[in-house]
């Protein structure tokens, strides 16, 4: 008999606290707002809301969000780089294929987002990891090097900023130096800017796209983690020939702008101060989802060194030498609690000691029981030593 097709990706296992998936807590999605946007954008747009789309993504969400991309960047950002798409995964897919062909190397700063190696891979490219330094930032000079001993080099994919999986962010000074090193050699860089609204500490460091001049960055943003991954929104900034590319793209010309009603809904919700709101309040429960993990795990494990990132959703732990990742998730699994081991964030080997520790998916009482049942794990996979 034919099973009923399930309502969403993500499935939840009796009985396991997951870590693993980089999903919203339910109660943060913004239900009562976003209903009440809905209803205010089709009875300001009417028949609009509901037609065609243009191309680019509607006039007032271009308009709304250039505007506020301008104002927190020392770049100014018009409708004419922007592209409004189906979130940063289509984002990233677009941008791959008006600017790869089948056979060239795409160098990413690993470790990565482990989803973006597979839409990478989609194009036929060859993937590699950029070289880093001994803290794991990019570094620029022997990149330098790798760019002009590779073939072609169609592009760099980074997530600079409060990234999947570390937490980490590229140092300012670091950023400047890949923006002249793409200037220099013609490299594309792709910044998967999806984190930069999630921050907890201070500010977000400036973009790689607003310390560039030209169309040395291509930057690839979301509303996925700010507002709903169902939303499935997002969008590129780029320089003007590659933002009419893709109005150009067949898809497009035949089915108009991506996601036309959801996107002006977007616009009313920016508009009426419900956006800022929401992000608010979505800042405040992620800093406490991050504060109880952290500290759950410090106080358990305190012969390792626990990160708390200043943003984003992710923990990135180095397990006590000599444990790999991949043995410790059976037996973490059979204590209730399950992560991502590190060395799927690589496109080559790597990260084999690390795990990514996702905190937003679950409130704080769970993400202090998730965090004693790992350290359980990981103790008694270590031969018992350093629980407090
Ligand atoms: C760095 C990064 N980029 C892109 C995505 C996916 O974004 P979207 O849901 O907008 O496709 C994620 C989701 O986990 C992510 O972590």
């Amino acid at each position: 008999m034919a099973t009923d097709p399930p309502l969403l990706q993500y499935v939840a296992r009796p009985g396991l606290l997951d870590l693993g998936w980089g999903h919203p807590h339910p109660s943060s999605l913004p239900l009562r707002a976003w209903s009440e946007a809905s209803r205010d954008a089709l009875s300001r747009y009417g028949y609009q809301a509901l037609a065609y789309g243009h191309a680019q993504g509607p006039g007032p969400l271009l308009r709304w969000l250039t505007r506020r991309l301008s104002g927190a960047e020392g770049r100014i950002c018009t409708p004419e780089q922007t592209f409004v798409t189906a979130g940063a995964s289509h984002a990233l897919d677009l941008v791959c294929r008006m600017i790869t062909r089948t056979g060239d190397t795409v160098l990413v700063a690993a470790p990565t987002y482990h989803l973006a190696l597979r839409i990478i891979a989609d194009h036929g490219v060859v993937v590699r990891a950029a070289p880093v330094d001994g803290s794991g930032a990019i570094d620029v000079d022997r990149l330098r090097k790798v760019i002009d001993r590779s073939g072609r080099v169609a592009m760099l994919y980074t997530v600079p900023t409060f990234a999947n999986p570390t937490g980490a962010s590229l140092a300012p000074e670091r950023r400047a130096m890949l923006v002249a090193m793409a200037r220099e050699t013609g490299l594309t860089i792709v910044e998967d800017d999806t984190y930069r609204e999630l921050v907890y500490e201070g500010e977000a460091p400036p973009s790689l796209w607003s310390l560039a001049r030209a169309d040395e960055v291509v930057r690839i943003g979301s509303f996925a983690k700010t507002v709903a991954p169902g939303l499935r929104l997002g969008w590129i900034n780029a320089g003007p020939p590659l933002i009419e590319g893709l109005t150009r793209l067949g898809y497009v010309d035949s089915g108009g702008g991506v996601n036309h009603t959801t996107a002006l809904t977007l616009a009313v919700f920016g508009g009426s101060g419900a956006y800022d709101e929401h992000l608010a309040l979505v800042r405040r429960r992620y800093a406490n989802q991050r504060d109880a993990l952290v500290t759950a795990l410090r106080a358990e494990l305190p012969m390792l060194d626990v990160p708390s990132p200043d943003g984003g959703w992710f923990v990135w732990l180095r397990l006590p030498a000599g444990r790999p990742a991949s043995g410790l998730l059976p037996v973490a699994e059979a204590d209730g609690v399950c992560f991502v081991p590190g060395d799927r964030f690589y496109p080559d080997h790597g990260g084999h000691d690390h795990i990514r520790l996702s905190f937003s998916m679950l409130g704080a009482h769970d993400l202090a029981e998730a965090a004693g049942r790992l350290a359980g794990a990981i103790v008694r996979s270590s031969g018992g030593a350093g629980r407090r």
